[in-house]
């Protein structure tokens, strides 16, 4: 079998959403301290759905092809939706990531959770804080590598 499916070389190769919003309305920025990758994900939220959604990544293949696919799957969702998103769930959407690439997929999760954070800071929402402090970047990398 190929190591990467043919999901992830489409979206690596013709990554969708790739950009910035000007007016965003919430931004997020992650970086895997391991391999020195950042993400970067802007949002723009109309009555609680994510209206538009543009990413940029100095990163690796996978988390390009992570980062095109979350963005797809949160464009046109709800906020609730959208912060449900799992790294899981993005993988499985491009079928699949080899185990050593599942963390890229994470730092996909986190910059759309901090694009969210970022858009309840500013406009004052509540949100459960425990979230975040749960989101320990390090944590979720040796999850996933099982260390
Ligand atoms: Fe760093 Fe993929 S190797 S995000």
């Amino acid at each position: 079998m190929a190591l990467y499916s043919e999901k992830v070389m489409d979206h690596f190769m013709h990554p969708r959403n790739v950009g910035t919003i000007d007016d965003a309305d919430g931004v997020g920025e992650v970086g895997n301290a391991k391999c020195g990758d950042i993400m970067k994900i802007y949002l723009k939220i109309e009555n609680d759905i994510i209206e538009d959604v543009k990413f940029e990544t100095f990163g690796c293949g996978s988390a390009i092809a992570s980062s095109s696919m979350a963005t797809e799957m949160i464009k046109g969702k709800s906020i609730h939706e959208a912060l449900e998103l799992t790294n899981k769930a993005v993988a499985e959407a491009l079928d699949g990531l080899p185990a050593h690439k599942m963390h890229c997929s994470v730092l996909a999760e986190e910059a759309i959770k901090n694009a969210l954070k970022d858009y309840f800071d500013k406009n004052n929402i509540p949100y459960d804080h425990k979230m975040y402090e749960e989101m320990d970047h390090e944590q979720l990398h040796n999850q996933v590598h099982g260390e």
